[in-house]
């Protein structure tokens, strides 16, 4: 099982659009996924309609902590994508952590209790960096952090490097990719270019400025559901492509 956290502390750069579009083509590709939604907001949540679970036998292995989490699945309309909405996991996921004197591994080990139920977690992250943060940091096979390509989020991920850095975090875990790229804009050509020289990371694959992301808060559904052939679309499958591949060396 991979844990996959859509992370950036800065606020509306396109974890959620991400995390529910990647979530959707995981799934469809084989994965059996669950996403997570972490963030009080619950975006994710509503972009899927969650609905609840059929009644599943997770049987008496799991300590209570797991009971808890599990109590909170839902199954999407896809197969082989589970949720877990956002203001309930979040709550718990807060409770849990608190409870155990600032560990960081806790998330780590509430969610390896799904790894015979799950190949992918998906956890759609809160702009913050805080316990729930480093949680994730410390949970995540790979951090995907979107940027858009401007001289801010330019700054926020260099703070984010040296934040793991300092933490000792392997920084081989963070993996960032472009996201509302214009590519008529200067700024957002130049900014790609000097990011990609300076990390090596970065994916190939970018996903442009388009209204069919914001269309899916009006389709409540991921992208290839609405507008199949358009580019934003093809986009994220190809973006899906390339993270299968590095996840699989992670
Ligand atoms: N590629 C894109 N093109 C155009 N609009 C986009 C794109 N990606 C995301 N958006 C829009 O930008 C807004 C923020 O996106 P999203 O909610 O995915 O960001 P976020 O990082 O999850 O935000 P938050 O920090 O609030 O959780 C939404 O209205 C979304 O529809
Ligand atoms: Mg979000």
């Amino acid at each position: 099982m991979k844990i996959l956290a859509c992370y950036s502390m800065k606020g509306g750069v396109g974890k959620t659009a991400s995390a529910v579009n990647i979530a959707y083509w995981a799934a469809k590709s084989g994965y059996r996924t669950l996403l997570l939604d972490l963030d009080p907001q619950g975006a994710s949540s509503f972009y899927f309609r969650v609905k609840p679970a059929p009644k599943k036998d997770w049987g008496g292995r799991f300590f209570k902590v797991y009971g808890e989490i599990l109590k909170q699945v839902k199954a999407s309309d896809f197969a082989n994508l589970d949720i877990i909405p956002a203001h309930l996991s979040f709550r718990n996921f807060d409770i849990f952590l608190g409870q155990i004197n600032k560990r960081k591994n806790r998330m780590l080990q509430v969610l390896k209790g799904l790894k015979k139920e799950y190949d992918l977690i998906i956890l759609d992250c809160p702009p913050t960096i805080s316990q729930l943060a480093e949680n994730i940091f410390a949970a995540a096979n790979m951090v995907l952090v979107p940027v858009i390509p401007t001289t801010l989020s330019e700054r926020t991920f260099d703070q984010l490097t040296s934040f793991f850095k300092n933490e000792d975090y392997s920084r081989r875990k963070l993996i960032p990719f472009f996201t509302m790229v214009d590519g008529r804009k200067q700024l957002h050509q130049q900014t790609a270019i000097s990011m990609r020289k300076r990390y090596k990371r970065f994916l190939r694959n970018a996903i442009p400025y388009s209204s069919d992301v914001e269309k899916m808060g009006k389709y409540r559904a991921p992208i290839d559901i609405f507008a199949r052939g358009k580019q934003a679309n093809k986009a994220y499958l190809a973006l899906w492509t390339e993270i299968e591949r590095v996840l699989k060396d992670s």
